[in-house]
């Protein structure tokens, strides 16, 4: 005789739509009989449209993290012997955060556990970026990524599907539902995968804007301020920092031409707003695990982030000192006046990459490392009539004109004086203690 079920689905449905709220019992038995396939995708699409619709208390979000989390394993590095503090990115256009930032925190001691994803649509995957280094491995054995710690102090590598898949199949649902912009969802659904992954501190940078996952400022803010409240409440030291994503961040949006800009930051040089992102939020890593006053940007001038880096790369077979995938074919685009670079939105050049083949349409697609939009200029640049703005790649040259047309209208030099795009900081605000 089959086992008897606590909850009908039903009347766990009626509860969220009439607004009311679940209880702990009733929120963890729906994400554990969801998972054994005994409610089914049409129910759970019911139940998160009324979620979507009436939200979620502090106290359900929290229930519905701690059973996503309690859907898989939970990791623990407590036998490394040194502090572990990761960062997620809520994602954006140029975002190659993580590359620069793994090596250059693991410098100071602390251990940099960097479970990472693909890309899907305009926005990248950290893993597409490092595997266009030739030898570079995303996947490793959990012994693997233990001893890579220990050993080396940092590690970027695929998360295994071991970590809240009660996640992996209610995304898939929310993705084909028109669900995924729930903020009791979209945080439950970071903040258990981070949680269960174990590290004892977390920075979040939580984007807004054109480029960004959720576009509106306010949003974004609560989206950060109710995972930080969810990582405090599981004992993870949190903060998180909102930012602009109205601009793609950088000058490279692709995969080896993202490598290659973050090579040059880890030199000490590279794009202003990359260098400024990466030690904001290295020092607010490092603070969360009691490392504060540590001179960040000593270890990028000096080269001991770069030699972390080119450490940290041998460790999972990459070559630092291979030659990244260049293109076969490239295309330019001019000035067509005189003038200041106004405007350049993140959305319609994230598309344009994606668009060249560095991104991928379905999970199972393969992207093309040497694909993307390498920009010769920002908003606030003066230029001249016939200097290049900006340059795409890709393998076939077939690809140009729908790339060209993603871009069309997304960047305007106008007059000198003329307001220009986003002048404001990119770093807006911290969130947390
Ligand atoms: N990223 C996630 O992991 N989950 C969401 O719901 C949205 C973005």
């Amino acid at each position: 005789m089959a086992a008897l079920e606590a909850f009908d689905a039903v009347d766990l449905i009626h509860v969220k739509r009439d607004r009311g709220e679940l209880s702990t019992e009733q929120i963890g038995w729906l994400v554990d009989a969801y998972t054994r396939g005994y409610v089914a995708d049409e129910q759970m699409s019911a139940m998160t449209m009324a979620i979507f619709l009436n939200g979620m208390t502090r106290r359900e979000i929290r229930d519905l993290t701690m059973a996503m989390i309690a859907s898989g394993e939970r990791m623990s590095f407590a036998g490394l012997g040194k502090p572990t503090t990761d960062k997620h990115s809520t994602g954006g256009v140029g975002d190659k955060i993580t590359l620069p930032l793994m090596p250059l925190v693991a410098v100071f001691g602390a251990a940099v556990p960097q479970l990472s994803g693909r890309g899907l649509g305009h926005t990248g995957g950290t893993l597409d970026k490092l595997e266009s280094i030739p030898g570079w491995r995303a996947n490793l054995s959990n012994e693997e990524m233990f001893a890579q710690l220990r050993d080396h102090g940092g590690v970027i590598c695929a998360a295994g599907s071991g970590l809240a898949p009660a996640d992996g199949k209610l995304y898939a649902l929310r993705d084909i539902t028109g669900t995924v912009e729930a903020i009791p969802l979209i945080a439950s659904s970071i903040m258990s995968k981070k949680i269960a992954e174990g590290t004892g501190a977390l920075v979040l940078d939580v984007k807004f804007g054109s480029g960004a996952f959720l576009k509106d400022i306010e949003k974004s803010r609560e989206l950060a301020r109710t995972m930080v409240g969810l990582g405090e409440d599981a004992g993870v030291a949190t903060s998180a920092l909102l930012t602009n994503m109205n601009v793609p961040l950088g000058l490279a949006i692709g995969n080896a031409n993202e490598v290659r800009e973050s090579v040059e930051v880890l030199a000490g040089g590279g794009p202003a707003d990359v260098v400024e992102l990466t030690v904001a939020l290295a020092r607010e890593m490092l603070a969360l695990v009691g490392q504060v006053d540590v001179d960040v940007e000593a270890a990028l001038r000096d080269g001991r982030a770069m030699d972390k880096w080119r450490d940290v790369i041998r460790a999972q077979g990459g070559d630092p000192d291979a030659p990244l995938p260049v293109a076969r074919e490239t295309h330019t685009v001019l000035a067509d006046r005189d003038g200041v670079l106004v405007e350049q939105q993140a959305l319609p050049f994230g598309i344009g990459a994606w668009r060249l083949g560095a991104g991928r349409a379905r999970k199972q697609d393969p992207v093309r490392h040497a694909a993307g939009i390498d920009l010769h200029a920002k908003p606030g640049d003066t230029v001249v009539k016939g200097q290049p703005l900006f340059t795409l790649s890709a393998d076939e040259p077939e690809r140009f004109p729908r790339a060209l047309e993603a871009v069309e209208g997304a960047w305007r030099v106008g007059a000198p004086g003329e307001p220009v795009q986003d002048g404001g900081p990119l770093i807006v605000e911290r969130i947390g203690r």
